[in-house]
């Protein structure tokens, strides 16, 4: 047998949610609810399929490398100079990225406990050691964060807000920790869930990319946009980071449906405030629904909540795939008594209240 690399025993392999299929096949249920990946239960703006439809026609070349029209819509979009954008294939891929350019083995990367599993992963592959830190009822404790820092510490994740807690980090104490942070560490932001935010106590970090150059804020189109399948993501930095990134990167990372169909999307502003509107109405019910039951959730600001069923996750989520509802049991994120539920469509929401209702019911006799 070949060896892999000895790093490699420490790295389990990425554990998705059951396939809607899968599930449909092995229960004989004509129709499963999957709400654990946090994906957008409206599917996707219709400009956006249309621009992938269209581009179809030129799918025997190679897309362009560096999405030069893609950055130049979202720099539009969000002010920010074309030159400062990097894309993957998902902001899975940044993270990677990053960390093969910049973990040396032995540094060290400092992140919460319990966070985007995908950091710590890709820090262990580079031989890199995580360091995590305890949260706070679900939030980052930004100022053990810093004390965890040491001369070894090369990166930094603060993922704003947090998955799987939905939790943010408010303003001013996000700021007071970048202005914290020696300029040698990399900041990794990643924002994911930034157009889900609902409140004004939370850091427009990309007015300050120029004040610190340490800094890459991640976003995505896998969230709002509800692109997850076709895998967009980008960072947004010092136009020198964009360099060294691009020297690892894979040429070809972002298909050209792909492409196409994000600069598309970027256009149907009402799909995207439709997917807003029709998510506060969901986290506003599943949120009431939950206080009316006697559990607490923690304070999301993403299109999914972690709740505290007051009883073993993954029993809760056994009973409820048994009634065709796929939700995330929190035992395998650390929290065994907590679910993370994606918030659905309006009936959805309703179907896996009640399926929780008789479930934590039967549990309880
Ligand atoms: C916090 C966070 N970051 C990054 C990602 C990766 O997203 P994608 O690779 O689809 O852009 C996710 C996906 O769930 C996430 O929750």
């Amino acid at each position: 047998m070949v060896k892999p690399r000895k790093q490699m025993a420490e790295v389990a392999m990425y554990s998705p949610g059951k396939p809607v299929e899968e599930l449909q096949r092995e229960l004989g249920l004509s129709h499963v609810i999957k709400m654990a990946s946090n994906e957008n239960p409206y599917g996707s703006s219709p400009k956006a399929r249309d621009a992938m439809v269209e581009e179809m026609k030129n799918i025997h070349y190679y897309p362009e490398v560096t999405a030069p029209v893609l950055a130049e819509k979202l720099s539009r979009h969000l002010g920010a100079p074309a030159d400062t954008f990097i894309f993957g294939n998902g902001s899975d891929e940044i993270i990677r990225m990053l960390t093969r350019t910049y973990v040396n083995p032995g540094d060290e990367a400092v992140m919460a406990k319990v966070t985007f599993p995908r950091y710590k992963t890709n820090v262990i592959i580079e031989g890199g050691i995580p360091v995590e830190v305890a949260m706070k009822e679900g939030t980052h404790d930004l100022t053990a964060m810093r004390e965890a820092l040491t001369p070894r510490t090369k990166m930094i994740f603060v993922c704003n807000p947090n998955n799987p807690t939905g939790t943010i980090i408010g303003k001013e104490e996000l700021l007071h920790f970048l202005e914290s942070v020696p300029s040698d560490v990399l900041v990794v932001l990643d924002e994911a869930y930034y157009e889900y935010v609902h409140t004004d106590d939370y850091l427009e970090s990309l007015d300050y990319l120029d004040r610190f150059e340490n800094l890459i804020v991640l976003r995505t189109f896998s969230k709002v946009y509800g692109m997850a399948s076709v895998r967009v993501g980008y960072g947004i930095t010092q136009p020198a980071v964009v360099q060294e990134l691009l020297k690892g990167k894979e040429p070809f990372n972002v298909n050209r449906l792909a492409q196409a169909g994000a600069v598309a999307a970027l256009d149907d502003d009402d799909f995207l405030r439709d997917t807003k509107r029709k998510n506060e109405h969901g986290r506003l019910y599943l949120e009431s629904a939950f206080q009316k039951m006697g559990l607490s959730s923690f304070p999301t600001h993403t299109n999914f909540i972690m709740v505290d069923v007051k009883q073993e996750a993954e029993k809760i989520h056994h009973r409820l795939l048994e009634q065709g509802i796929i939700i995330r049991p929190g035992h395998v994120m650390g929290y065994p008594t907590m679910i993370r539920v994606t918030i659905g469509k309006k009936e959805e929401n309703e179907k896996f209240i009640q399926a929780l209702e008789n479930v934590l019911k039967k549990q309880g006799q």
